[in-house]
This record gives structure tokens, C-alpha cells and sequence, in this order.
């Protein structure tokens, strides 16, 4: 393993230290497999686990919304970090499929867990929500702001999926996944995060209805623009690109190289853009932590949900290097490097 000082291995910001102190993750009970998709349109589980690597997903009950997930997933990271939830500084909601357009579903999962001492937000950066949360969380806790925050990615995406539109609907699944960020002493913690945004790519993936542009009418449900829209070749080209790009850099700006990285934790879209940034950045696939065949795609929900169960099977342990690297709508991609 190469040999970097603490004080190159931190970002010149990290004024105090970073750490993940708890995880924790949900899954909706209701298991929607390639098969049942079948019967809906016309699709097989061949093509699906061929181009995507998806077996099967989740889907939350109609009654089920993404604050429920989320604050589920919170309190077990609450219990793992054996924090009460009074200490929460502030709640970060990272989501595409809020309960609400307004209020932020970060204020109903603060009712739904209690922690009445937070200010609470929602983050809109689709599926690179989590990370873009993770930095927003590392800097309000290095400038000595907050001590604790609570990160969610959270998504109900069968809400805005259209079931007759076989190129997408095959694709997502519901979840929500937490941590909590602390500072705290000792050599653990987020090394280096990267957030950025390519603007020039949002008609590319989107979801047209239901803000002030296209707002709800019977019309315009009837167009099917209350669902994700997506051009998947252009999305895959960009996804690839971008993830290479931004891990190529957290890595470096880490000081450390793609080989001191025991766990890579990526986004959980498609297998193969998974195994084409493997190819690209030279690490071997199975140090890549995969579930995208249990859970699909669950975009904000999906590296989260990916870091409670690494973290709760031992796959990750103290003193490994973790990077984590998303994309998502926007377009807008990021990546972490952490010391577990
Ligand atoms: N079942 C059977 N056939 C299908 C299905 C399906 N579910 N979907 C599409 N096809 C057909 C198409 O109609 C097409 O048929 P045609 O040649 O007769 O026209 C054929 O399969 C090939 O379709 P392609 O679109 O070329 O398939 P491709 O290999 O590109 O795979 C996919 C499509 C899986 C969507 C891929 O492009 C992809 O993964 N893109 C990235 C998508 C992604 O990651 N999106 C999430 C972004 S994260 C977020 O913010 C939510």
C-alpha cells in the first residue's frame, strides 16, 4: 500500500475529521421479479438480465412513502451509531421522488424519527444524490457547524415509472438507505468527495411533469409525463464516462491508487456499465460490491442501501479504503474516498 501523510491524504478543507458512524438500510417487502415484468409488458428475464444484470426489485406499497422508507433506514443507522435522535444536527434527504414537492421530505422523516432539534432539507441530484449529501454533511461538520448529520438516499421510483414503457419500467426499484456523519478523532473518515454536474446532459434523463413547467393536468398524466423519460444508450455512454472520470480523481486527490481500494461501492444502474468502469479503471470486478440484481436500480437509495450491507456483512472493514462513485440525472455524478 503507498504511503501518504494524513495531511495530503485530507482535502485542504478538512478542518476536522469525517466519519460514518452508522448505517442503515430498507427494503419494501414486495419482490417484483423479471418474471411477473413478463406479464406485464413485453419483456423476459433473458434480455433483462443480459443488458442490465437485474433479476428482481422492490416496490413499496401504495401507502408507502419515500419519508417511510427513509425513516426506517434512518433509525437503524441511529441504532448502529447509538445516538438518540435529539442529537441530529441536520437531516439531508437525498431523493428524485419526494413525498412532496413541498414540504422537504427531510421534515417528515424529522417528525417520523423524532429528531426535533434538526434542520432538515432535500437534495435534488437524482441518483447522485447520497455523495452529494455526504459533502454537504462533510462541510457543515469541518467548519465546525454541526457535529452530527444524517444523510438519506431515498427513492420511490415505481411512483413515476411508466409500467407500459418497457425500455425503462424493467430498470427500478424502491429503497432507502442512511448514514450518520460525525466527527470524529483518530485517522477514519471521508477522505476526499467530488461533486459536479453536466447541465448540457439534462434532456437525456428526466422526468417532465409536476413542476412549474408541465404542471399536473389530466392531459398531461394522460401523455405519461408524470414518469421518467430516459435516452438509455446516451445515458449509459455519459454514465460510464463520468464514473471513471470523477473515481480516477477522488483516488488521486486521496493520495492514494486504484489498488489500496479494497471495496469499490457504485451505483447500481446496470451490470455492465459496473463491469465497463471496472475494465477502465483496471480494478478487478469482485472488489466491487454489486446488488443491483436483487434491488434493481433504486437511485438515490442504491450506493446507500450498497454501504449498510457491506458494512453490515463485514464486506467492508476498519482501515479499508472505500470509494464510492455515482451518476445520475442532471446530469450530475460523485465519488468518495473513505477510510473505514
Ligand atoms: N425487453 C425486451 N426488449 C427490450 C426491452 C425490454 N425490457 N427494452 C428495450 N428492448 C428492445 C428495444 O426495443 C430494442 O429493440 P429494437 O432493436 O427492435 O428497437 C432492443 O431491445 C435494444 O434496445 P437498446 O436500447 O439498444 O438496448 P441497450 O443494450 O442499450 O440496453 C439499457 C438498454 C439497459 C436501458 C441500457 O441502455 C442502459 O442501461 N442505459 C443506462 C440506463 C441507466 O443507467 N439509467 C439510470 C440512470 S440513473 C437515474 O438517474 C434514475
Amino acid at each position: 500500500m503507498k504511503q501518504v501523510l494524513p495531511s495530503t491524504r485530507r482535502s485542504d478543507k478538512a478542518l476536522r475529521t469525517v466519519s460514518i458512524i452508522g448505517t442503515g438500510s430498507y427494503l419494501p417487502e414486495k419482490v417484483l421479479t423479471n418474471e411477473d415484468l413478463s406479464r406485464i409488458v413485453d419483456t423476459n428475464d433473458e434480455w433483462i438480465t443480459t443488458r442490465t444484470g437485474i433479476k428482481e426489485r422492490r416496490v413499496a406499497a401504495k401507502d408507502e412513502y419515500t419519508s417511510d422508507m427513509a425513516a426506517k433506514a434512518a433509525l437503524k443507522a441511529i441504532e448502529q451509531a447509538n445516538i438518540s435522535p435529539e442529537e441530529i444536527n441536520l437531516i439531508l434527504v437525498a431523493t428524485a421522488t419526494p413525498d412532496m414537492l413541498f414540504p422537504a421530505t427531510a421534515c417528515f422523516v424529522q417528525k417520523k424519527i423524532g429528531a426535533t432539534g434538526a434542520a432538515c432539507l432535500d437534495i435534488s441530484a437524482a441518483c447522485a444524490g447520497f455523495l452529494f449529501g455526504i459533502e454537504i454533511a462533510e462541510q457543515f461538520i469541518t467548519s465546525h457547524t454541526y457535529d452530527t448529520v444524517l444523510v438519506i438516499g431515498a427513492d420511490k421510483l415505481t411512483s413515476i415509472t411508466n409500467w407500459t414503457d418497457r425500455n425503462t419500467c424493467v430498470l427500478f426499484g424502491d429503497a432507502a438507505g442512511a448514514a450518520i456523519l460525525r466527527h470524529r478523532g483518530g485517522s477514519h473518515g471521508v477522505i476526499t468527495t467530488h461533486i459536479g454536474s453536466y447541465g448540457q446532459y439534462s434532456g437525456i434523463l428526466f422526468m417532465p411533469g409536476g413542476g412549474s413547467r408541465c404542471p399536473i393536468t389530466r392531459e398531461n398524466v394522460d401523455l405519461n409525463l408524470a414518469t421518467i423519460h430516459m435516452s438509455g444508450k446516451e445515458v449509459y455512454k455519459q454514465a460510464v464516462t463520468a464514473m471513471v472520470s470523477a473515481a480516477q480523481k477522488a483516488v488521486e486527490q486521496a493520495g492514494l491508487s486504484v489498488q489500496d481500494i479494497a471495496c469499490v461501492i457504485p451505483h447500481q444502474a446496470n451490470l455492465r456499465i459496473i463491469e465497463g468502469i471496472a475494465d477502465r479503471l483496471d480494478i478487478p470486478l469482485e472488489r466491487f460490491y454489486v446488488n443491483l440484481d436483487r434491488y434493481g436500480n433504486t437511485s438515490a437509495a442504491a450506493v446507500a442501501v450498497a454501504l449498510d450491507e457491506a458494512n453490515r456483512t463485514g464486506r467492508i472493514k476498519p482501515g479499508d479504503y472505500i470509494l464510492m462513485v455515482v451518476f445520475g440525472g442532471g446530469l450530475t455524478w460523485a465519488s468518495t474516498v473513505i477510510e473505514w
